[in-house]
């Protein structure tokens, strides 16, 4: 049987992605009552990086230990792959070790390789596409907050990035309603609006103007102007991006009650500031924990034994 990998938010049906976030509240509260899990019991995990990661690498590692499963972090400068060795042929030699690879790296191509010549599953940590798993906790916590997911309105106002992408995607998946604004030139990748336009009930729109789309948001979302690999690689004018800043005055047009969200790390005063960050609306920090309990309910989807289920009932 090939693996079934999970590189794309679009790889997940809208069951799939509805017990996902299901299971997460499952995972969490075992989790803080102290329940065992043992869905990756003798399983041997790699997490191979090519970007920097704080959280992403710490939950996915801390999950692997929280489910008896054993975790390699790979540092490709301490790799054969460093200094040449093909993506298709490292991919083939872990796979035969492993029994999951979790990879951030930058082109979409690459982990697109990397799967297509892994005999076991690859799961996206992170492209300059997409960051898949970073949507699915962020729509648990979403809903653990009160929300009701597909009667939503999210806005999402900055960099048309991998985190629009991936929203952008979700928002098609599960019919909510998305607003995406951003500057010129900035704007998500058209192939992934094409698909979420084809695939779609939802109601997802590309705006330029920040205050059209937070206008009577349930939820205001952004992240970093410059993502990893984007420092020296085109013109970004501060002054293009400053009328998509978070503050007050943004979060002012939210509905009352609206969540304010961003996926870490910020750079406060820039995207957001830290009045908004560290006000009553922000639930930035539990988005950042719940990537452990999300990035479980991943992990066993995809590469678990199943033995959570089996869990459930005791
Ligand atoms: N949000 C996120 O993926 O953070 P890291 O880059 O620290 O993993
Ligand atoms: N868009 C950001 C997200 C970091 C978690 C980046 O790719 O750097």
């Amino acid at each position: 049987m090939t693996a079934r990998h999970f590189l794309s938010i679009f790889d997940l049906t809208k069951t799939e992605l509805e017990n996902l976030i299901e299971r997460t509240f499952v995972l969490k509260d075992q989790r803080k009552s102290g329940v065992p899990n043992g869905s990756l019991t003798g399983k041997t995990i790699g997490l191979l990086f090519e970007k920097l990661s704080t959280r992403t690498r710490t939950s996915f590692e801390v999950g692997i230990n929280d489910m008896s499963g054993r975790s390699i972090f790979f540092n490709p400068r301490d790799m054969q792959l460093g200094r040449g060795e093909t993506i298709t042929d490292t991919a083939r030699v872990l796979s035969s070790y492993l029994d999951g690879v979790i990879i951030r790296t930058y082109a979409q191509q690459r982990i697109a390789e990397f799967a297509s010549y892994s005999s076991v599953p690859v799961i996206n940590a992170l492209t300059d596409l997409e960051h898949p798993c970073q949507i699915v906790s962020d729509l648990f916590s979403i809903k653990e907050a009160g929300l009701n997911i597909e009667d939503m309105k999210l806005a999402y106002v900055g960099d048309g990035n991998n985190i629009a992408n991936s929203l952008i995607g979700a928002a098609s998946i599960l019919g909510f309603n998305l607003a995406v604004a951003t500057p010129e030139g900035f704007e998500p990748d058209p192939a992934i609006v094409e698909r979420a336009g084809h695939t779609s009930g939802a109601n997802i729109e590309i705006l330029r103007d920040p205050k059209e789309a937070a206008t009577n948001s349930d939820v205001l979302y952004t992240d970093v102007w410059v993502s990893m690999g984007q420092e020296s690689s085109q013109e970004r004018s501060r002054e293009m991006f400053l009328p998509y800043r978070i503050n007050s005055k943004l979060v002012s047009l939210l509905k009352p009650g609206a969540l304010v969200m961003h996926c870490l790390p910020a750079h406060r005063g820039q995207e957001i500031t830290a009045e908004v960050i560290d006000g009553p609306g922000s639930i930035v920090f539990t988005q950042a924990e719940n990537r452990l309990h999300g990035g479980k309910a991943v992990l066993e989807m995809f590469l678990g034994t199943h033995l959570g289920t089996h869990l459930d009932a005791q």
